[in-house]
């Protein structure tokens, strides 16, 4: 890139080349000069063409303002929060709300809105899916958060309600679904297959469980919420990495995704999307920007020469040493911390 460049501005359509755009100061003609820098870094999700890999994730952010300034921040998509079936129940005007909502959105935006629903029962998702769908959403993400209390229920059972309302939602709906799961299945590569089986269009890993703490005086459950970290990140990348290149359906990476080294290996790891939550409700929109104006410089620092080469250049069916992803790198670190650690008082 050429020396003395005062500050990048960025452009991003979709159907175009995603670019960042040099403005040079020194020709303040109040046009300003383009020139390509980065790779290509269009893509594919739910069979929707994107602009680039990086979004928010489903959250509050999806008022008309916030959803404007995330366009303007360079967002390939727009995700809406979700629309509980709890809420409907209890106030029957929510499902208006959010199709209405989402009707603004689309009309204001030029990047594929993804609705969001969680539902409580078979019946409920398919109502309400085919509401959002008939709303004019581009796809659904099916944000199931099961909490599995019931002794009595085993995991097969579980899984396999959760297959069926896919199935059920599949043959119904015509828009794209992705299945936003949480990390606590027994076997999620067997699971990822049998939704990958029956046409889901892609996953999304992890939905973050809000853990509730413990009042110790009243002894009740607290709900408690704190945005994340980066070092969230590390179980979905492993997952993702695990996953890639076998499930034919798209993944998106959701939790701990904060820097641009964090979105770098969401795509080495194999995602094909990257959604932002925290980084984006405590830094503002620029998060995001960072990370989609530093991607396509870092990955030209690395003469990667396609988005396609870069995504999964580090799974587990593309890693050098494989057994790193099941248990070499457990004993790894655990023999190394034998050696290395010190523990206090000895
Ligand atoms: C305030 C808040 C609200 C959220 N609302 C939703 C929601 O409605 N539906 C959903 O699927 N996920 C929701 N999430 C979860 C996020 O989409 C995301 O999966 C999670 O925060 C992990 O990503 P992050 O580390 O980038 O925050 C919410 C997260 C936050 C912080």
């Amino acid at each position: 890139m050429a020396k003395g460049v005062g500050f990048f501005c960025f452009v991003f359509r979709q159907h175009e080349r995603c670019s960042v755009l040099e403005a040079n100061p020194q020709e303040n003609t109040g046009r300003r000069s383009r020139k390509l820098v980065t790779m290509d870094l269009r893509t594919r999700y739910l069979g929707l063409d994107l602009a680039h890999p990086f979004m928010p994730g489903a959250s509050p952010l999806d008022d008309l303002d916030m959803v404007l300034r995330l366009e303007d921040a360079g967002a390939a998509a727009i995700v809406m929060h979700s629309l509980f079936q709890e809420d409907i129940e209890q106030h029957g005007a929510a499902t208006d709300a959010y199709v209405e909502r989402l009707l603004r959105i689309k009309r204001r935006v030029r990047v594929p809105v993804i609705a969001s629903l969680n539902g409580t029962t078979a019946a409920g998702w398919l109502r309400y899916a085919r509401i959002i769908e008939r709303g004019g959403a581009d796809a659904l993400e099916l944000n199931f958060y099961h909490v599995a209390t019931d002794p009595t229920e085993d995991g097969r059972t579980v899984e396999r309600r959760l297959v069926d309302i896919v199935a059920v939602l599949k043959e119904s709906v015509a828009i794209p679904l992705a299945v936003k799961l949480s990390p606590f299945y027994s076997a999620l590569p067997h699971l990822a297959g049998e939704l990958d089986r029956i046409g889901a269009d892609g996953l999304v890993l992890f939905n973050r469980f809000y853990q509730a703490d413990i009042d110790p005086v009243h002894r009740e459950p607290v709900p408690t919420l704190h945005y994340s970290d980066s070092s969230e990140l590390l179980m979905r990348l492993r997952w993702i990495a695990i996953l890639a290149g076998r499930v034919r359906g798209s993944l998106a990476l959701t939790g701990g995704a904060h820097t641009l080294l964090d979105a770098v290996k969401a795509v080495l790891a194999g995602a094909d999307v990257v959604q932002m939550v925290s980084a984006i409700m405590s830094r503002g929109p620029a998060a995001l920007t960072d990370v989609i104006t530093g991607f396509g410089r870092w990955a030209d620092e690395q003469h990667y020469g396609s988005l396609s080469e870069m995504r999964g250049a580090a799974s587990l069916a593309r890693c050098r040493n494989p057994l790193d992803y099941e248990r070499a790198n457990y004993l790894q670190v655990l023999r190394g911390a034998r050696n290395t650690l010190s523990i206090a008082g000895h």
